[in-house]
């Protein structure tokens, strides 16, 4: 009982201190909020605070991820790529002046990846790309988890159901004031989020992950087992048997 009130607390500290790095009021409130209900930066806390590898942030938004890690005690690196120039020159602001280590870059990853080698998330980006471009993104973020290591995606599947349609609406929302890409929307199905993810390579978990929201939010864990086999050639071509490569040199790899 004792730890799980600590535990509360830490989120709540956690949540607090990184919404008072935001100077405009909207969006520490925003921050704020989104970061006390949405589970998502709880559960990966819980997931990557064992693991000191770096962590990739793929479609990091305002670094809210990195920042509510480092105010959790976690150390690791985090490299963050998004396409939204405003949403990076808000993080990118932050971390300078608050944070070690973390590094958001404007960078479209719907076009290219970089090379990588360690833990992955992936939380409502998905959506934005086309089915082909999504299949493609995972095939390509499999290759950088580190044998031992986890990507979490957190999407919407398309199941046609009301908290689908629930979370569409708040999407188109989001898109219509601005705060988010005005991209069409391809929600994805749980079987191809899976699929990409072979049962000889990972371990895998999903569930529902909406807490107290309307939402259809799931988590998918993909946690790759530890022994890569030497030489095997991945679905992107490259070699699986190598040394990991860490993050500092990100090369972008590969032109989908
Ligand atoms: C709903 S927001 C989530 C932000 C962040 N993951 C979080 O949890 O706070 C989705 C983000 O994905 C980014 N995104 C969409 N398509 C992208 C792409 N092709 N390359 C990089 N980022 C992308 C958007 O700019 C946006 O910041």
């Amino acid at each position: 009982m004792e730890t799980l009130r600590g535990n509360a607390a830490d989120h709540e500290n956690a949540c607090a201190r990184v919404a008072t790095q935001f100077s405009q009021r909207w969006l520490r409130n925003y921050v704020r909020g989104k970061l006390r209900r949405d589970r998502i930066y709880q559960a990966a806390y819980e997931l990557l605070r064992s693991s000191s590898a770096p962590i990739l942030d793929v479609g990091c938004g305002v670094g809210l991820l990195a920042f509510y890690l480092r105010e959790r005690a976690c150390r690791q690196p985090v490299l963050g790529l998004d396409v939204d120039a405003r949403k990076i020159r808000y993080g990118v602001t932050i971390a300078a002046a608050q944070y070690r280590d973390i590094d958001l870059r404007f960078h479209d990853v719907g076009r290219t990846v970089p090379d990588f080698s360690g833990n992955v998330a992936l939380v409502d980006v998905l959506h934005y790309l086309p089915p082909a471009k999504q299949t493609a993104l995972l095939t390509h973020l499999a290759d950088c988890v580190e044998p031992g290591g986890i990507l979490i995606v957190r999407d919407c599947p398309r199941d046609a159901g009301p908290r689908y349609w629930i979370t569409w609406l708040a999407e188109r929302f989001a898109q219509v004031i601005s705060w988010n890409l005005n991209a069409a929307l391809h929600f994805p199905s749980r079987a191809s989020i899976d699929g990409v993810f072979g049962a000889a390579e990972f371990e895998r978990e999903s569930r529902p992950l909406s807490g107290a929201s309307p939402f259809n939010n799931h988590i998918f864990i993909f946690r790759r087992k530890q022994s890569r086999s030497p030489g095997i050639l991945s679905a992107t071509g490259r070699t699986r048997g190598g040394e990991p490569v860490r993050p500092a040199g990100f090369q972008p790899a590969a032109m989908f």
